[in-house]
């Protein structure tokens, strides 16, 4: 079985975690795009791990991870992270696979990520400042830099002269920016030089595992909301976080797609700015971002947080063609007297079922509130019946106003506060 596991909401859901536990049934983990923007955050024996580029399934001994050409790479970042890992005794060693048709960041990107927020004012998207968005430009544009490129030893335009290119036209727009280009010119082959034993073509990497019957895990970034395409543009990020990314983003056919687990938490989050229709500013809200530790793992700032929105995740269940949901820290629930679920949207005089693509009626959204009981502690529980019974309702409830099985249910961030539902298509997936 080769699975996509990839966000059903804005981001943060718990990626990392569902990634980290379905890790050893595979033998590679692929992400297919992003870059060092997403903080998939895991917790090994009470020690947390936040990692930005490489796949969660490093932390796993013998695991593969692949970095697909629909990833930007800075390639600083790369190694700092190798670096950390190292540190806390993970061994990247030959475990790392990175496509030579994969862009990269330099460092004008993030120059220009800061410089394109400024100018935006009041309609700033709160980037990462990664230098994602000015990345994925340069690769739309046809004149970025792609990681192949630096080892390329014929090239029909030669690197120094695309990045000099490249820099001058930075520069010129940046007037404060005084970047050498021999200097980027310099640190790209100097990390090429690092990169080199890792770069392969990973469209046929990932053909001769599959014929060699080695299950893959595609692990997407950001969430479905934040998909330049379906999600609430232009407050979104560059890529396509949504299932169609792992094709263009790994160079694999649809068949190579067994099932799409989304990964939801049980309330919602977004950090950044946008439309976020359950948004709560109140002390609900405080109460969620405290018990749920709601702070960016990239840059700290404090998540936004509201109810969970069964609008957003039936949408992302269609665009994606969810096959299950993972429904992560149900326990920050724990303890609310009542829990409200948003079901539709009221629009003016209109109930909306679907979620709009305009920016303006997202704004307006008022959501329609279904109220269920809540429970005193799903914290740690391990059994699907140890879960108390407003707990597996409110989980059942979830499950029909989405349209999406939850055949996994987070109770806890330690790596082993899961459970898995056998009668589900997990179960099946991972042989329970
Ligand atoms: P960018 O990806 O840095 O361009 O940021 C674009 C938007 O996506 C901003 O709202 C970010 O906060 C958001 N974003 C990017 N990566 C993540 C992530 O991993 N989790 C949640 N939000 C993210």
């Amino acid at each position: 079985m080769n699975i996509a596991v990839l966000g059903a909401q804005w981001g943060d859901e718990g990626k990392g975690k569902i990634v980290d536990l379905l890790t050893p049934h595979f033998s590679i983990v692929a992400r297919y795009q992003g870059g060092h923007n997403a903080g998939h955050t895991v917790y090994v024996g009470g020690r947390k791990f936040v990692l930005r580029l490489i796949p969660s399934g490093i932390l796993h001994p013998g695991t593969v991870c692949v970095i697909g050409n629909g990833v930007v790479l800075d390639p600083q970042a790369l190694f700092a992270e190798i670096g950390q890992l190292e540190q806390v005794g993970v061994e990247v060693g030959d475990r790392i696979v990175i496509s030579n048709r994969a862009h990269l960041i330099l460092p004008y990107h993030r120059e220009l990520d800061v410089f394109a927020e400024t100018q935006r004012g009041e309609r700033k998207i709160g980037t990462t400042s990664r230098g994602i968005g000015p990345a994925y430009e340069d690769k739309i544009g046809r004149r970025g830099i792609r990681v192949g490129d630096l080892g390329d030893p014929s090239p029909v335009v030669p690197l120094a002269d695309v990045v000099r290119q490249n820099v001058e036209a930075r520069n010129h727009l940046l007037h404060d920016s005084h970047l050498d280009w021999h200097v980027v010119l310099d640190q790209l082959l100097a990390a090429w030089e690092r990169l080199r034993p890792w770069v392969r073509d990973v469209s046929a990497f990932l053909a001769e595992a599959r014929r060699d019957g080695r299950a893959v895990l595609y692990e997407g970034a950001q969430g479905t909301m934040l998909d330049i395409d379906h999600g609430t543009y232009p407050y979104v990020t560059s890529s396509n976080g949504t299932v169609g990314g792992v094709c263009t983003g790994l160079g694999v056919g649809p068949g190579a797609i067994d099932g799409v687990l989304g990964v939801a938490k049980a309330y919602t989050t977004r950090v950044g700015d946008g439309p976020m229709p359950t948004e709560l500013t109140d002390a609900v809200g405080e109460r969620l971002r405290a018990a749920g530790n709601e702070f960016g793992a990239v840059t700290g700032r404090p998540r936004r947080c509201g109810w969970y929105d069964a609008v957003v995740v039936r949408y992302a269940a269609r665009v994606n063609g969810l096959s299950a949901l993972a429904l992560t820290k149900l326990d920050v629930l724990d303890g609310f007297e009542a829990i409200r679920v948003c079901t539709a949207y009221r629009i003016g005089d209109r109930t909306v079922h679907d979620f709009p693509a305009e920016l303006g009626l997202v704004s307006r959204a008022e959501p329609v509130y279904e109220t269920l009981p809540g429970w005193a502690r799903t914290a740690g529980v391990r059994r699907y019946e140890d879960l108390p019974v407003e707990a597996r309702r409110y989980i059942a409830r979830l499950e029909e106003v989405t349209g999406a099985p939850a055949g996994i249910v987070s109770t806890g961030s330690d790596r082993d506060d899961v459970i898995v539902r056998r009668e589900s298509c997990v179960g099946a997936w991972l042989g329970k």
